[in-house]
């Protein structure tokens, strides 16, 4: 090929060049070392003498000149390919609606509330078994085998020692026998129970508070739960203990809270009482200080237990627990904003 019959042939494929790889190809085909441009250069042996200065300067003029014309066609794929790309890869973030979004579920919502107010106020979150022995859930909690109190939680049981935990208390010795303290700790986690109606499910969540500490008092206890149930309802959230019975809590309280629909005055929610039952507390009893190797003469704590459903149907107004685990999205779409 002459040098004006490769020129012409550049000319066109270049043009006809579409990105990067199609011209780094072009490029070996004529300036690489068995291209065309390289090909020409060696044939200057078989000129004559007189015009090998000649064609070789004519040559070389045709080097810079491709050479020009690859890296501004290069430029010019780069620019086009960066066009292109902010153009298909636009993300429109003004865009108000997208229907696929998922949204935390109401009961891991009220979770995560409570929990992160615990974390505010130095607890450290812990998680322990749902297949529990007899011994955590009952036993190293003062419910011996024959105590009455088993009666108050109808037991899944697995084997004779082997059941579902009843509640989330069956942390306090498990954690009591590996910490010492000071401790104040929060474990969250599902309990299960063989009740079912409007109120009651078999599976269901609990919230269990403990601080184990010296000089730790009841007035400690409402402080912490003024404050929880402050950040739940609002601030003007009264709390109020009324005397109760559990065997690991000595004295041990029901908590109510002023109900948050009517503000206290009286209401179908509240059954026109104007408090609302929450959850069950007390101070811990030294009896299971004891068994877990603490010092009850030197140290004192107090342990809650909340039932996040319970909580969560106050918060959001909703009749019937079964509705949190039906999995309807026109129930659930609802805590998404
Ligand atoms: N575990 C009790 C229940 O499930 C609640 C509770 C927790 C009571 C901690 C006192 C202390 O009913």
């Amino acid at each position: 090929m002459t040098i004006e019959q490769i020129k012409s042939t550049f000319d066109v494929e270049i043009a006809a060049c579409k990105n990067a790889n199609e011209l780094q190809e072009l490029k070996s085909k004529y300036l690489g070392k068995s291209g065309a441009l390289t090909s020409l250069l060696k044939s200057i042996k078989d000129l004559p003498a007189e015009e090998r200065p000649i064609f070789g300067s004519k040559v070389n003029e045709l080097r810079k000149q491709m050479e020009n014309r690859f890296s501004s066609k290069g430029e010019e794929l780069f620019a086009a390919e960066l066009e292109r790309r902010l153009r298909e890869e636009r993300v429109d973030v003004s865009l108000t609606s997208c229907s696929h979004r998922g949204a935390l579920h109401p009961i891991t919502l009220v979770e995560n509330q409570i929990c992160d107010l615990m974390i505010a106020m130095g607890f450290e979150v812990l998680s322990g078994p749902e297949i529990e022995t007899d011994y955590y859930n009952f036993q190293a909690l003062n419910i011996p085998y024959d105590h009455p109190a088993r009666d108050m939680q109808d037991t899944f049981y697995i084997t004779d020692n082997i059941l579902l935990r009843t509640q989330t208390s069956a942390m306090q010795a498990r954690v009591m026998e590996r910490k010492k303290p000071p401790l104040k700790i929060v474990c969250p986690g599902k309990v299960y129970r063989s009740d079912s109606d409007a109120s009651h499910s078999p599976v269901f969540n609990q919230i269990e508070g403990l601080v184990v500490d010296k000089n730790v008092t009841l007035c400690d206890l409402k402080g912490t739960l003024e404050y929880i149930a402050a950040h739940l309802f609002g601030p003007q959230t009264k709390v109020r203990f009324r005397p109760s019975y559990f065997p690991f809590t000595e004295p041990s309280v029901e908590v109510d809270l002023t109900c948050s629909n009517c503000g206290g005055k009286g209401c179908s929610l509240c059954k026109e009482t104007g408090w609302i039952e929450v959850l069950g507390a007390g101070m811990v009893n030294p009896f299971v200080l004891e068994n877990c190797g603490i010092d009850s003469g030197k140290y004192s704590g107090f342990a809650f237990g909340i039932g996040v459903e319970r909580v969560a149907m106050i918060k959001y107004g909703i009749p019937d627990i079964r509705l949190f685990y039906e999995n309807d999205l026109r129930f659930l779409k609802q805590f998404g904003k």
